[in-house]
């Protein structure tokens, strides 16, 4: 049996906020291989509730990182260099759009700043990320980010944080293509519904779990444990040819018309 073995790697795992997180079972599944692991949180009133929920994971280091400041993403970084002088994986899991901006119609209520914040918070932080972890892949990398099937076709309601996804899957080709000399690869997943506390904040998403399982080819929901397991395939040298792929992890519902 082939078992995945990643003793001795040492990865960054953004986007943990409590039990439900799909950061965290990827930081499990991680853990479990034997990855260690930095963990991330967005502001301070989040440390508590996010020290709740890691102990099994005994992370080398847990710090505060707001995405949309440049500063707190290079100390992030510069705290990890002070151990460690090489990384091998970073996993973005990070999403926000103002909650008016979610739901109701697209053209009425998308606003700039609504806009901005979205792609700022869910989009470009993937490049800054991304800017400060590839110099300390020197050993090579593979880096994941979270999609969602909205950023290829009409999800009603999900509205600009759809085009925040779409710009995502974009910059995960960009840096595929540009680290793939480096031996970094950049790849996302892209998951089916999830109940998860920025899910909670889609209007509609109770639908999208009923409509799951009436037509997805394996007529059920999925896992945020299956998320997990598919980060650990593309973090891991399993998956060693594959960069710039958005993977779906969503019971087949993509592939469905009608
Ligand atoms: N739950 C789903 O149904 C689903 C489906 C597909 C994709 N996703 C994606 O998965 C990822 C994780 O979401 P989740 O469902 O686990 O929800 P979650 O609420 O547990 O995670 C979202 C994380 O983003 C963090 N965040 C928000 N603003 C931030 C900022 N400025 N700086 C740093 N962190 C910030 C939050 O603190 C939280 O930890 C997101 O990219 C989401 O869009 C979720």
């Amino acid at each position: 049996m082939y078992t995945i073995d990643l003793k001795g790697k040492v990865g960054l795992v953004t986007g943990i906020v409590n039990k439900y997180s799909i950061a965290l079972h990827i930081a499990r599944k991680l853990h479990e291989a034997g990855m260690e692991l930095y963990v991330t949180y967005a502001n301070p009133d989040l440390r508590e509730r996010v020290e709740e929920v890691i102990p099994g994971l005994d992370p080398l280091g847990l710090f505060e990182c707001d995405v949309q400041k440049e500063d707190m993403v290079k100390a992030v970084f510069e705290e990890i260099r002070k151990k460690h002088d090489t990384i091998h994986t970073l996993v973005h899991s990070v999403a926000y759009a103002p909650r008016e901006e979610l739901g109701g119609s697209f053209v009425e209520t998308t606003t700039r700043q609504g806009f901005l914040t979205a792609l700022d918070v869910s989009s470009y932080s993937l490049i800054s990320l991304t800017r400060q972890a590839a110099p300390l892949m020197n050993e090579g990398g593979s880096i994941i980010a979270m999609s969602y099937i909205a950023a290829q076709t009409v999800i009603p309601g999900y509205n600009v944080m759809a085009i925040a996804k779409s710009a995502l899957e974009n910059i995960i080709r960009y840096l595929a293509y540009e680290l793939g000399s480096k031996n970094i690869r950049v790849n996302g997943i892209s998951a089916g519904p999830v109940n998860t506390l920025s899910a909670r904040g889609i209007k509609g998403v109770t639908t999208m779990l009923k409509v799951y399982p009436e037509k997805a080819p394996l007529k059920r929901n999925i896992t945020a444990d299956e998320v997990g397991d598919a980060a650990l395939f593309l973090l891991s040298p399993m998956s060693s040819a594959v960069t710039g792929e958005v993977l779906f992890v969503d019971a087949g519902y993509h592939i469905v018309g009608m």
